[in-house]
């Protein structure tokens, strides 16, 4: 794991825009796994402003929301809209995202994983961390063989996420999300963490031992993966 230590929010993101750019620059085409929740938004906020062309990537979100349908405002189809797809030239059929409301889930799934495939895998995956070590919606206990499914969110994940529902109904309790085998498919995987909340997980994501109670532990036996981190999500780092 390479681990990157910036000075702030804004660093951190500009940072991982950078990333994604260069990649783009290098390979036109390429195919990206994106994440959603608080922590990207600046991520998404610095890629647009670079105002690169993204004509020809494919892109592939990491989960949403069982039950909620694209037009839900806390959906993540609704979520890619606001943060990215409105502002850049992505185009639309180049754009997954798992549909929360199909009918039959699993084929939905397995769908999922074949047109990843046929894409010719993952270039790059970009993940936040939830407290309790999930990426994606892999909650603790996922062997890290798992591919996209069909997954009950943790009672930690449910409070955190609680307060984007405040409005807007009731939270949904179940996801599809890609699976750790998934995501570890990809050729290189890029993880933010900001702000002192998540402290306590970064240090256990990389100076901790792997194992399935703790989701993230499972990037460190990946070849080519990056954290960056801001001042305070790296405070509890020994070195
Ligand atoms: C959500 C998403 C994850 C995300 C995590 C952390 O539930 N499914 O992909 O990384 O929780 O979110 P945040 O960045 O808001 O802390």
């Amino acid at each position: 794991m390479h681990v990157e230590r910036h000075a702030d929010y804004a660093a951190l993101s500009h940072r991982a825009a950078e990333i994604v750019a260069e990649l783009v620059r290098q390979k036109p085409d390429a195919i990206l796994g994106l994440p959603t929740g608080s922590t990207p938004e600046g991520f998404y906020a610095a890629l647009v402003a670079m105002q690169i062309s993204l004509a020809s990537v494919r892109t592939f979100n990491l989960d949403e929301y069982v039950g909620l349908p694209p037009e839900h405002p806390q959906s993540y189809h609704a979520y890619m809209q606001k943060h990215l797809y409105q502002h850049v030239d992505v185009r639309p059929k180049n754009r997954h995202i798992l549909n929360g409301t199909a009918p039959d889930v699993e084929a939905e799934c397995l769908r999922y994983e074949e047109a990843i495939a046929a894409a010719g895998g993952l270039d790059l995956v970009i993940l936040g961390v939830g407290h309790n070590g999930h990426i994606g919606f892999n909650e603790p206990g996922t062997p890290w063989s798992a591919r996209t499914r069909k997954v009950a969110l943790a009672e930690r994940t449910l409070q955190a996420n609680a307060r984007f529902f405040g409005g807007t109904g009731p939270m949904p309790t179940h996801a599809l999300t890609m699976g750790i085998g998934t995501i570890l498919g990809a050729k290189q995987i890029l993880l933010l963490a900001s702000g002192e909340g998540k402290a306590e997980i970064v240090r256990e994501m990389v100076e901790g031992k792997p194992r399935v109670e703790v989701p993230a532990t499972a990037l460190q036996a990946h070849p080519r993966v990056t954290v960056l981190l801001d001042k305070s999500a790296a405070t509890l780092l020994s070195r």
